[in-house]
């Protein structure tokens, strides 16, 4: 597919599979993926296989590692979290941060998210900020205020150089592991509005070079559709990503 952006398919494992189970799923993926070079591919396992994961695809040329969450916090008196440093030791260089079922069950705010995102980027991690309306709010008319405000709150304070090193992910929540996936139309005109906001807060060089990746029940048979549209530069997949055929399969299908 000839795109403006390099595209990325993140793979995001959730609270799934055991160490012996994402070493398999990892160990297929390359033999799937090893030679794919239009594409970014990013992996995110849960903390506890990041260390074999990590050394699994330690040769490979196009599969990158990612977490699914971090501390706003370098260290301390935080327990059960883990820390941007921690994630370096095993050569992660992607993060998800501010899910909506983070923002849901854990009560992650924009403003928590945006410390975050700070923190991940001073340690050269690429943050990949979700943002995405619930069912109410866009039958209710408001997802770009919404999605406004979340693009907002998580990119406050960021200088133009790091927006580089960012990637926003619109998720709308309805559409996330619901089998129901935002139509073509409905993902571009929100990439679109969202690309439109970041150049007004930052300025259209930041806008034409940021990514942002659709999610939200993303499967081989719909890749081609999403990923066809101008601002759809990516998808964060997670239901589909726990199996090796249907990841392998959407990474093809975008290509
Ligand atoms: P899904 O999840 O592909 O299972 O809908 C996407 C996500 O939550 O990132």
């Amino acid at each position: 597919m000839d795109k403006a952006r390099k595209l990325l398919i993140a793979g995001n494992w959730k609270m799934n599979k055991t160490v012996a189970e994402a070493l398999d799923l990892v160990r297929s993926l390359q033999v799937e993926l090893g030679l794919v070079k239009e594409v970014d591919i990013v992996v995110c396992p849960p903390f506890t296989a990041l260390s074999e994961v990590s050394k699994a695809i330690m040769d490979s040329k196009s599969i990158r590692l990612g977490a699914q969450n971090m501390s706003e916090h370098n260290f301390g008196a935080h327990t059960g979290e883990i820390c941007a440093g921690m994630l370096k030791e095993f050569s992660v260089r992607y993060v998800v941060l501010g899910h909506s079922e983070r923002r849901q069950f854990q009560k992650e705010s924009d403003g928590l998210i945006n410390a975050k995102t700070k923190a991940a980027l001073a340690a050269s991690l690429k943050p990949i900020v979700c943002v995405g309306e619930t069912l109410a709010e866009r039958e209710s008319n408001v997802t770009e205020i919404v999605v406004d405000t979340q693009v907002g709150g998580c990119l406050s304070g960021l200088t133009k150089e790091q927006m580089d090193e960012v990637i926003i992910a619109y998720e709308p929540v309805w559409a996330i592991g619901t089998g129901k996936t935002a139509t073509s139309a409905q993902a571009q005109a929100v990439h679109s509005f969202i690309r439109q906001r970041i150049a007004a807060l930052f300025d259209e060089t930041v806008a034409k070079r940021v990514r942002i990746l659709y999610g939200g029940s993303v499967k081989p048979a719909n890749t081609r559709e999403l990923m066809s549209q101008p601002d759809v530069d990516g998808a964060l997949v997670g239901g589909a990503s726990l199996e090796a055929r249907s990841f392998s399969d959407i990474v093809k299908n975008s290509i």
